[in-house]
């Protein structure tokens, strides 16, 4: 029988900037206590206990990892350790909670799953897109055929990515092909269903990277759908461009990044920086100051569909001390991290070969044998 009461008590591994960022979301969260940090950089684990009130620091993440009386491991470390972090965790007992990337290469990947599985805990990976109301929203709108299919989700950006250095390391956190799109490898599996086929064109924009920083990606699903990925962290601190966020089908486009036009914006700020929703009639209950919307442009008209804003971390955190508190499996976890790994994985390899990588593992069609 569950302990539906007891608190769940986490040792959370990297207090850097997702670090911080689960801290705050979990200082939130009914029921959890952090009893243990660490950090490398003593100063930083120090200044971590110290701002969120945690009785204990290490510099060490194997002794937290494997630290006595907690119930699970909260993993931000840098990629390139999540391997070692979630092992030592599940060698402990530990349920573990691992920010994605699960590993850089797949079989590490694999040892990590096995690792937890071997100990009967549970692993959650942290595809916080599946937990974000605007993305549902729109995987809702594929699902119900809005777009007709097979449709084409496209995004293209530009940065100069993440601050720290070793996020643009191969071996360290294998560049925005690994890191960040690895969000839309997984959704995009989620949404559409396995992976058909990879083609990339990468390059490295700024000198002394191992891991391309710019690029093309195509990825191909069974269904027939696609995703194209255009994007860079190759542009100098502080430059960004527009962002291009659009699935388009046969019957329509959904622009998933809508941009505050007057006229068109169906929300409008109003004087007090509450928004207020304009045009269109929004659901009983639904706070109207915390509206998303996306547009939907139809064959005869163009409409907002209409979502509530949250906070993806804060959802998906909670989630897993549910899963943990209930003892359920997490709804995310080893199985889909690996698959987005294989995917990302794939891309590289695609952008240095310059040809298609094939993910097929079975036909997607029976063919009768031939009479
Ligand atoms: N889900 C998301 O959207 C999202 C967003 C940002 C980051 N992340 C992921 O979170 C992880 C952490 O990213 P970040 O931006 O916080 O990185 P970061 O570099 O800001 O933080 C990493 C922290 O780990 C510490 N560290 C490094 N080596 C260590 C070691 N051997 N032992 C103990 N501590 C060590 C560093 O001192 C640093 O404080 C990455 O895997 C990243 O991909 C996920």
């Amino acid at each position: 029988m569950p302990d539906l009461v007891a608190p769940v008590r986490f040792a959370l591994l990297g207090c850097g900037r997702f670090g911080w960022r689960h801290l705050e979301v979990l200082q939130r969260l009914p029921g959890v206590e952090v009893v243990v940090v660490a950090d490398i950089d003593e100063s930083r684990a120090r200044a971590t206990a110290d701002r969120f009130g945690i009785p204990a620091y290490t510099t060490d993440f194997r002794e937290a990892a494997a630290w006595p009386g907690v119930d699970a491991v909260d993993v931000c470390l840098p990629t390139y350790l999540h391997r070692d972090a979630v092992t030592t965790a599940a060698e402990s007992g530990h349920h573990v909670f691992c920010e994605k990337p699960l590993a850089l290469r797949v079989e590490d990947a694999v040892e990590a799953v096995a690792a937890c599985e071997q100990a009967g805990v549970k692993l959650q990976v942290g595809f916080c897109r599946r937990f974000d109301n605007g993305w549902l929203a729109a995987a809702e709108v594929i699902r119900e055929g809005r777009l007709g299919r097979p449709v084409v989700w496209r995004h293209a950006t530009g940065t100069s990515g993440a601050p720290q250095s070793w996020f643009f390391d191969r071996d360290g956190g294998g560049g925005p092909f690994v890191d960040a799109t690895i969000h839309w490898y997984d959704f995009g599996r989620f949404v559409f269903g396995e992976v058909d086929s990879v083609r990339a064109s990468t390059s490295i924009m700024r000198p002394g990277r191992t891991a391309p920083d710019t690029g093309i990606v195509s990825v191909r699903f069974v269904s027939g759908d696609e995703l194209h990925l255009m994007w860079s962290w190759g542009l100098p601190p502080k430059v960004r461009v527009d962002e291009l966020h659009e699935v388009l089908g046969p019957e329509g486009a959904l622009i998933m990044r809508p941009r505050p036009e007057p006229g068109v914006d169906p929300i409008r700020v109003a004087g007090d920086g509450v928004k207020v929703f304009d045009s269109v009639p929004h659901a009983n209950g639904v706070d109207p100051g915390n509206l998303g919307y996306l547009w939907l442009l139809g064959r005869d008209a163009a409409q907002p569909v209409i979502y509530q804003r949250n906070d993806m971390v804060e959802d998906e955190l909670a989630s897993f001390v549910q899963a943990v508190r209930r003892d359920q499996d997490p709804p995310v976890g080893g199985a889909e991290a690996v698959a987005a790994l294989r995917v990302a994985t794939a891309v590289l390899e695609a952008g240095e070969t310059g040809q298609a990588v094939s993910l097929r593992t079975l036909p997607a069609l029976t063919r009768r044998a031939a009479r």
